[in-house]
């Protein structure tokens, strides 16, 4: 596996794999990988003669007061465990690379980059859409690879990869999990003992809501009560949001009739802990029509 450090190298690369006819996977990351990233590495594996993941934590998408300066980073381990997955570049770029003195372009969804997270994190998705739109552009991927544990994340950029007419297809990955039930992420280290305890709640209050909705359920308010009640049993949760909204442009239901995506994201300490269920009433189901892509 090779280290790849500029977009113009990346570049490089990813012309001659095509000049070879050879298809490319896309992984973007932040690092500090985990099995969720594994297996989205493996998938580009499985289905792309060559992968690319980067490595980058993307100041874009922090806000003032977030947590860039103190989120996890441990490079060498990142690089060990993506050889052993079979990855052949790693594209890890300085933030110097990424936004040049000058930057002064961004791209955002704002309709729906708005809503869910984004109106407890401002200007998340704008850093997101902008960084992603880069990475497809250094790396020019048949397919990139994006989990749904951030399923909110995964909407925004089909919608701009739909709208700007790029040529990836964006590939959404179902959630990997701990034991418990934790949905994986870079964050859970934040947690302390206690909070780790608590945390598999979350998905707890999610499955709540799917097995209403599973029995027939199709009021949203209720599917929110339910997991918002399931919530408030645990005194080190601080809620942010519970809601149900349609997975095409995430906007609120009260009657659950088409695909949904019921979200939450819950305060736990020095960690913001986000999971969700994604349902649909139709009899084709929800991982069919997803398992699309863009
Ligand atoms: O999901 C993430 O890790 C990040 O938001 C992404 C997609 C790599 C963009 O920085």
């Amino acid at each position: 596996m090779e280290t790849v450090t500029s977009v113009r190298e990346m570049k490089a690369r990813s012309r001659a794999w095509r000049k070879q006819g050879l298809s490319v996977g896309l992984v973007p990351t932040m690092g500090f990988l985990h099995r969720g990233h594994g297996s989205l590495v493996e998938r580009s594996v499985a289905e792309n003669a060559r992968t690319a993941v980067s490595v980058f934590v993307n100041p874009a998408q922090f806000g003032p007061g977030e947590d860039l300066d103190a989120y996890p980073r441990d490079p060498g381990r990142d690089a060990a465990y993506l050889k052993s997955l079979g990855a052949n570049v790693l594209f890890m770029p300085a933030p110097s690379e990424m936004y040049p003195p000058g930057f002064a372009t961004f791209v955002e969804a704002p309709e729906l980059g708005r809503r869910l997270c984004g109106s407890s994190r401002p200007g998340h998705f704008r850093g997101v859409c902008t960084v992603v739109l880069k990475l497809l552009n250094a790396a020019s991927p048949d397919r990139a690879y994006f989990g749904l544990k951030d399923a909110q994340q995964f909407f925004v950029l089909r919608r701009m990869a739909r709208d700007l007419d790029l040529d990836a297809s964006l590939v959404p990955c179902e959630t990997v999990r701990e034991e418990d039930g934790l949905a994986m992420s870079s964050r859970n280290s934040y947690l302390t003992p206690a909070e780790r305890a608590a945390a598999p709640l979350l998905r707890k209050a999610l499955a709540g809501a799917e097995g209403y909705l599973k029995g027939g359920g199709r009021d949203a308010a209720r599917a929110c009560g339910i997991v918002k009640e399931t919530l408030a049993s645990e005194p080190l949760f601080e809620l942010d949001y519970a809601e149900a909204v349609s997975t095409s442009d995430l906007v609120p239901l009260s009657v659950i009739d088409r695909e949904t995506l019921v979200a939450a994201a819950v305060r736990l300490g020095r960690a913001r802990l986000i999971d969700n269920v994604i349902f649909d009433p139709s009899p084709s189901g929800p991982a069919r029509k997803r398992r699309g892509g863009a």
